[in-house]
């Protein structure tokens, strides 16, 4: 068969566009916003020592996320094709590998995604029915790993695959356009109502207390670098493939914009409603307890001693994580199927039902073993994304041909450009190569301690 990837979809029929800019952008911020901006984002900021964190983390999505993102964006509406193809088509067959490196990290997050996604679901079910169990952490040991988990797992990705089958404009948008406003409104209240109860101060003691020595170690930076990339989608093609399906005249400057302060908002507002609640209630003994699990324990705790009006808070908060986790999991596996679709020519359903069984089978292990999830969670982080993202900031910085052109299309000249392509060629990959390379001894640390212990 002749290799006719490299002439883009529209030979064959016309790509597939978004319906309007709206769409694509409630679309670009579902990616972005998920359960990285309330799970990841919440369970780090207290690991990490609160403000501190949040502080690098706001820095690292200026200096590093934006420059990335705009950098995808400018792939992947030039090149109208998924990875793969977009990036052999500005740098020639010798980059498909790092096309093939992103969807092999879309794999793996998915994989893991997909199981923490099951457990908001069931979450957010048992809030609206039976109420949340009086023994929260008991009932999270029960429900997060084993067949549980697995179930819910099945469930989440089955949601998955149905959207991203829909197509682009049918499918994603629609589902984009009615989910990302609902969770923008739920997260509000909730932060709201937080603000109103008694004790809730000390939780914006907490997370807003500045404290510059814990922040200025080497560990909180890897995370926070680690954090930025997670939370805008950035470093593995998901982005880039959203803007695949972009017309030609959109302007990436704003979009860029838009997209990396909704993202910052709603994980700052996360926090807003996540630790006044947790520290109203009591319930700040539970973080540190576990931090993986301290969304899913410490949280209901709260909930479940409010009595009736938990159920309500503390199901509209589910709702709003289960939102959240899907149109991030939606484009985690739109980068499978894009690609798959350039690559061998399947129709759109057969590879989201083909791509979202494989990465479901491959996420059983973390659906049975909590450790294997954060090992999980910590190589896609802090390899494959920030890897992924110096890969495109080299690529973009380096090999591409006048990607400033490029960007450009749709905005006009602007000074913003050349210092755009500065921070590519030299800030950004210098730094990613210097918080990957003090990343690794956690990492390996993780490995190590899995797979070698004692
Ligand atoms: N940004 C998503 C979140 O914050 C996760 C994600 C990472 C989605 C990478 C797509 C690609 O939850």
């Amino acid at each position: 068969m002749p290799d006719d990837s490299l002439k883009g979809a529209s030979e064959h029929e016309p790509r597939e566009e978004w319906r309007s800019r709206w769409g694509f952008l409630f679309a670009a911020v579902g990616s972005a916003v998920g359960l990285g901006n309330m799970w990841r984002f919440s369970y780090l900021a207290s690991e990490k020592g609160g403000a501190g964190f949040v502080a690098l983390y706001l820095l690292f999505t200026v200096v590093l996320g934006l420059p990335v993102l705009l950098a995808e964006l400018t792939i992947g509406r030039g090149a109208r094709r998924g990875p793969i193809a977009a990036l052999a088509h500005y740098g020639g067959d010798a980059w498909r590998w790092l096309g093939a490196v992103f969807v092999a990290a879309g794999f793996l997050i998915l994989s893991y995604y997909g199981v923490i996604g099951g457990w908001t679901l069931r979450y957010a079910f048992e809030a609206m029915s039976i109420g949340f169990a009086s023994d929260a952490g008991a009932h999270f040991g029960d429900v997060a790993s084993g067949f549980d988990s697995l179930g819910t797992q099945i469930v989440f990705m089955c949601l998955t695959v149905a959207v991203v089958s829909g197509g682009i404009g049918a499918g994603i948008e629609r589902v984009a356009r009615i989910a990302m406003p609902a969770l923008f409104l739920i997260m509000i209240g909730i932060a709201v109502y937080a603000a109103r109860l008694d004790g809730s101060g000390a939780g914006y003691a907490y997370y807003l207390n500045f404290d510059l020595e814990k922040a200025l170690t080497i560990d909180v930076a890897v995370a926070a670098a680690g954090q930025a990339f997670f939370s805008l989608s950035l470093g593995m093609g998901a982005i880039l493939t959203f803007a695949s399906y972009l017309p030609r005249n959109s302007h990436l400057g704003r979009e860029t914009v838009v997209i990396s302060f909704a993202d910052f908002g709603v994980a700052f507002v996360a926090g807003l409603m996540i630790f006044p609640l947790i520290f109203a209630l009591g319930m700040q003994g539970e973080i540190s307890g576990s931090t993986i699990g301290a969304l899913f324990v410490a949280l209901p705790k709260a909930f479940e001693s409010m009595g009736f009006a938990g159920r309500i808070v503390g199901g509209a908060f589910f709702v709003a994580l289960v939102v959240g986790a899907l149109t991030s999991a939606i484009s985690l596996l739109e980068v499978i199927v894009s690609a798959s679709m350039d690559a061998f020519g399947w129709a759109r359903r057969k590879a989201a039902l083909l791509g979202g069984a494989g990465v479901t089978l491959a996420g059983a292990w973390s659906a049975f073993r909590i450790d294997l999830l954060d090992l999980a969670d910590s190589l896609a982080t802090n390899l494959f994304l920030v890897g992924g993202g110096l890969g495109i900031t080299i690529f973009v910085g380096w090999v591409m041909d006048d990607p400033v052109a490029e960007a450009r299309v749709g905005s006009g000249g602007s000074m913003i450009h050349g210092i755009w392509r500065v921070l590519l060629r030299f800030v950004v990959p210098i730094a990613l190569i210097f918080i990957l390379w003090n990343s690794l001894p956690e990492t390996w640390g993780k490995v190590r301690a899995i797979f070698w212990p004692g």
